[in-house]
């Protein structure tokens, strides 16, 4: 408006003439030639207002995006921190059922062979082999279901026989569930000394990949891969685990119900790697992740 307003005052009083009147007698110091530079001038500042609202749309926008992703990445810790608490919940529960039920019966019974055994006035030796029979019996009992209540807790083998192997057990007990699907597991590097918290994130990821393979994927064949990666320069090195399946892979990733990708990826970016999702839809699905093997920190044992 004020350079519609400008062109008709600047008309009604002629001021180009009027300025080329005025500076005419300057000739010789180029005055004349300061209406052409005021208009590149003008020019350049329309070019350059131009340019910075470009710019201050797209930055406009880039927020926008970031605050939307940031509500998303809210929502996804709420509800994942409310499924942690629901299955710390629901595995406390199972624990004291299972303690109560395998253990609390038995220990119980041996209470009462034993003090059955105290107090047997007529000392009669068969009685007192029964009993101490089924006292040695309950313990074998107490501690087959400790044992199993161990290897619930923990991952089955991680401890004693390593990653690989651990993985491997995994693996297996998948190709008896999925008999249809081919798996392959390839391990190359040392994992011998990985942390322990490491190792169990690799775990877990192969196993919630393998879960959803099973309940999305529809796989004919399925890659899991370890790899261990040399550092660049004085970098630490990588551990690098993919697991892919040529299944009917997915147009968009819904984690707006499901919580295993997005737990995954707080588990691997809490050891400070990084996630990669790779799909398309019937073009299979392809999970990476990649963990630093990270020197361990002063103080820990
Ligand atoms: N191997 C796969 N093939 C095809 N789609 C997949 C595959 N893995 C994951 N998806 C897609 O990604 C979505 C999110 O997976 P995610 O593991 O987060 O949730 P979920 O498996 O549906 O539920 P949850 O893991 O909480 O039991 C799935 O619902 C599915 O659409
Ligand atoms: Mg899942």
């Amino acid at each position: 408006m004020i350079t519609v307003a400008s062109w008709v005052v600047c008309g009604l009083l002629n001021v180009t003439e009027m300025l080329r009147r005025l500076t005419a007698p300057y000739e010789r110091y180029q005055l004349d030639e300061l209406p052409t530079v005021l208009l590149v001038l003008g020019l350049g500042l329309t070019w350059f207002a131009t340019r910075r609202y470009g710019e201050a749309r797209q930055e406009i926008e880039r927020r926008v995006r970031a605050e939307a992703q940031l509500t998303t990445a809210l929502a996804d810790n709420r509800r994942l921190a409310q499924q942690y608490v629901d299955l710390q919940e629901a595995e406390r529960k199972a624990l004291a059922r299972e303690l109560h039920d395998e253990l609390g019966q038995y220990f119980n019974v041996i209470k009462l062979d034993a003090v059955g055994i105290r107090n047997d006035r007529h000392d009669d030796p068969a009685t007192r082999r029964a009993r101490a029979e089924a006292i040695v019996e309950n313990c074998n009992h107490i501690h087959g279901a400790l044992a199993t209540l161990m290897r619930e807790l923990r991952p089955a083998g991680l401890d004693e026989l390593g990653l690989p192997a651990a993985l491997e057990h995994c693996v297996q007990t998948w190709r008896t569930r999925l008999p249809e699907v081919t798996l392959r597991l390839t391990v190359d590097g040392d994992f011998s000394a990985l942390a322990e918290n490491l190792a169990v994130t690799v775990y877990r990821f192969v196993q919630e990949a393998l879960t959803n393979v099973a309940k999305h994927a529809a796989a004919q064949q399925v890659d899991i891969r370890l790899n261990r990666c040399a550092a660049a320069g004085s970098g630490s090195d990588w551990v690098s685990v993919t697991v892919a399946d040529d299944g009917v892979g997915c147009a968009a990733v819904q984690t707006t119900r499901g919580l295993g990708l997005i737990g995954m990826r707080e588990r691997v970016t809490a050891l400070r790697g990084e996630l990669t999702i790779d799909r398309a839809s019937g073009r299979g699905f392809t999970l990476t992740a990649r963990l630093p093997i990270l020197p361990p920190s002063p103080g820990a044992s």
